[in-house]
């Protein structure tokens, strides 16, 4: 039974997503890898980019296979790593990888639902200096409360990163639709508010947010800075 779920019903949706993701990925856990790579654009960047503090923490929620957990603790070897995935497929990927990558002290994954884990329960952490989610909001129907998660196990002097599919906005107007029937294929569904979500999400934890959409709007990433405290101290005379 998949740890961090509730009596109300969370429970049951956890288990829904974890069947689904086994079934998405049954078959694609050894070639995810290799296959992801042309396409899941932005997520090295993000990595190079999380610069934790010297024995810092970095959780990812729906960390996969595991890959963007290895490459960041070999790039950050002073830091502790922590995974959480809804599929036991994927994890098991992920455990053999980190395995072989000779990081099992510096990495631990476990099975949880993006909405309801809990990391005091699971790891020990109720937050984390580094938060990151790559490429999974646009699978997670809850998404929204998926965020508000990440956001809330985000330390108050601590980063959130997210890097998803983007708009596409000054891409050639064919490719979106094209695009977007292919990754439905793999219940792939980039969420059109999530610019908007942020922005709401920023404003009410006090967190400057930094939105970018490189690659021509094919990649969307959001950076939500340390809580700024000086946004609620009234104005000196
Ligand atoms: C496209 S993969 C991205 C994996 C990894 N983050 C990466 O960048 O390579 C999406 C991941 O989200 C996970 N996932 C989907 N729904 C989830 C949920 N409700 N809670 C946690 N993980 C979830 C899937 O199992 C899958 O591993």
């Amino acid at each position: 039974m998949m740890p961090s779920s509730g009596d109300d019903g969370s429970h049951g949706a956890a288990a829904d997503a974890a069947a689904a993701m086994d079934r998405m990925y049954r078959f694609q856990t050894t070639i995810y890898d290799l296959t992801r790579k042309p396409y899941l654009l932005g997520r090295d960047p993000l990595v190079a980019a999380l610069a934790p503090p010297p024995d810092g923490t970095v959780l990812e929620i729906a960390c996969g296979t595991g890959r963007n957990l290895i490459a960041a603790a070999r790039l950050f070897p002073h830091a502790r790593f922590f995974g959480v995935d809804v599929s036991s497929v994927m994890l098991a990927r992920a455990e053999r990888s980190i395995r072989r990558a000779g990081l099992s002290d510096r990495i631990r994954v476990a099975q949880c639902d993006a909405v309801t884990f809990d990391p005091l329960e699971t790891f020990g952490l109720a937050c984390f200096d580094r938060v990151f989610v790559s490429y999974a909001l646009s699978m997670i129907p809850p998404w929204r409360e998926a965020l508000e998660r990440a956001i809330a196990v985000t330390a108050s002097d601590g980063r959130l990163a997210v890097v998803d599919f983007g708009d596409h906005a000054r891409q050639p107007a064919w490719l979106a639709p094209v695009l977007m029937r292919w990754l439905a294929l793999f219940d792939v569904r980039p969420r059109a508010g999530l610019v908007e979500a942020a922005e709401d999400l920023a404003a009410r934890t006090l967190r400057p947010l930094d939105v970018s959409a490189p690659w021509k709007g094919y990649v969307l990433s959001l950076d939500f800075g340390p809580v700024d405290d000086r946004a609620v101290m009234p104005p000196s005379r």
